[in-house]
């Protein structure tokens, strides 16, 4: 297995992330991994832009950006303007950027990146819902021009499918007490915020210990997931990026959940792809301490492989 060396970190946050709305997680390994000198590359997840404007810097011949949330793309625009036509920013989900491609007329493109989660700008805007440090309306949706808000989304699923929601995607091993407490309180007609919400499943796994997790983190990261259909999304990514990367290109995928990572190792392990990671790359000390963000984050790193299609 071929396995990249990467650079190493440098001991300061670059200055190009200095106060950004969102600190690009990795950057430097994304750059050093996605090989961009010449490149046309599609950036799945732009959100203020950070990673392809580094991959822009890098000398990628040209970058389109796509994301579901309308907010992150005026953020990614405007930090992306001064590439002039080498910086293209689309609003649309991953899981359809084959039909971008379409429209811009490329069959295939010479790196993929995503970078999955959340920004940090949806986590700070309280009105987003993402957030249990302040109180907004249960939303949560990263694409706020359609589809279900967390609110109906509690509305509509039994406590056993919400049990589910919250043991898969938050892997919270209290999930059927806190389901049950949700659904109690939302037919009490006493959950409407987020604060709302982590007082119920406060109400069901007691208050967080001093120094610890907030109890409320497992549940929020589930509902999240489920709002946006995040596995279903990386699903279709993944199913569809053999088709459009050249051979030779490059995928890399930045995940910050066990299931995701799993998805995605599991992909990269078949025949289209040669992995450059042989395992997943995980952020230096020193990158840790300008942005704990980056603490979960896990970086794989495939080439396509020059096979039939
Ligand atoms: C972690 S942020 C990306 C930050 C970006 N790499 C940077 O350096 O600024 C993730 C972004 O992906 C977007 N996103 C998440 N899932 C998406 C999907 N399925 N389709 C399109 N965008 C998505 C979110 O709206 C968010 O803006």
């Amino acid at each position: 297995m071929n396995v990249v060396n990467v650079v190493p970190m440098s001991h300061t946050m670059p200055e190009t992330q200095v106060g950004v709305p969102h600190v690009s997680v990795m950057a430097r390994e994304v750059v050093n991994l996605m090989q961009p000198a010449g490149a046309t590359l599609l950036d799945l997840t732009v959100g203020a832009g950070g990673h392809s404007a580094a991959l822009l810097e890098a000398g990628a011949a040209s970058v389109i950006g796509l994301d579901r949330d309308p907010r992150a793309l005026e953020l990614a625009r405007a930090r992306l303007e001064r590439f002039g036509e080498r910086a293209l920013v689309r609003h649309a989900s991953f899981s359809t950027f084959e039909e971008v491609l379409d429209l811009l007329g490329l069959e295939t493109v010479d790196g993929l990146l995503a970078d999955l989660g959340v920004s940090s700008m949806q986590l700070d805007e309280p009105h987003r819902g993402m957030s249990f440090r302040a109180e907004g309306p249960l939303d949560m949706r990263m694409d706020t021009t359609r589809g279900e808000t967390a609110l109906e989304l509690l509305a509509r699923v039994d406590d056993e499918g919400l049990t589910e929601i919250l043991a898969k995607l938050g892997e919270e091993r209290r999930a059927r007490r806190v389901a049950r407490c949700i659904k109690q309180e939302l037919e009490a007609g006493k959950l409407e915020t987020t604060l709302d919400l982590r007082r119920a499943v406060v109400r069901a796994v007691g208050p967080a210990r001093i120094g610890g997790v907030d109890p409320a983190t497992k549940t929020f990261q589930a509902i999240r997931m489920a709002v946006n259909r995040e596995l279903f999304e990386l699903e279709g990514l993944l199913e569809a990026a053999a088709r459009r990367v050249r051979p030779g290109g490059r995928l890399a995928i930045l995940t910050f959940h066990s299931l995701e990572d799993r998805m995605v190792k599991r992909a990269l392990q078949t025949d289209a792809w040669e992995p450059l990671t042989s395992k997943p790359l995980v952020a230096e000390e020193d990158e840790l301490s300008h942005n704990p963000r980056a603490r979960s984050a896990k970086l794989r790193v495939a080439r396509r492989r020059e096979v039939s299609r």
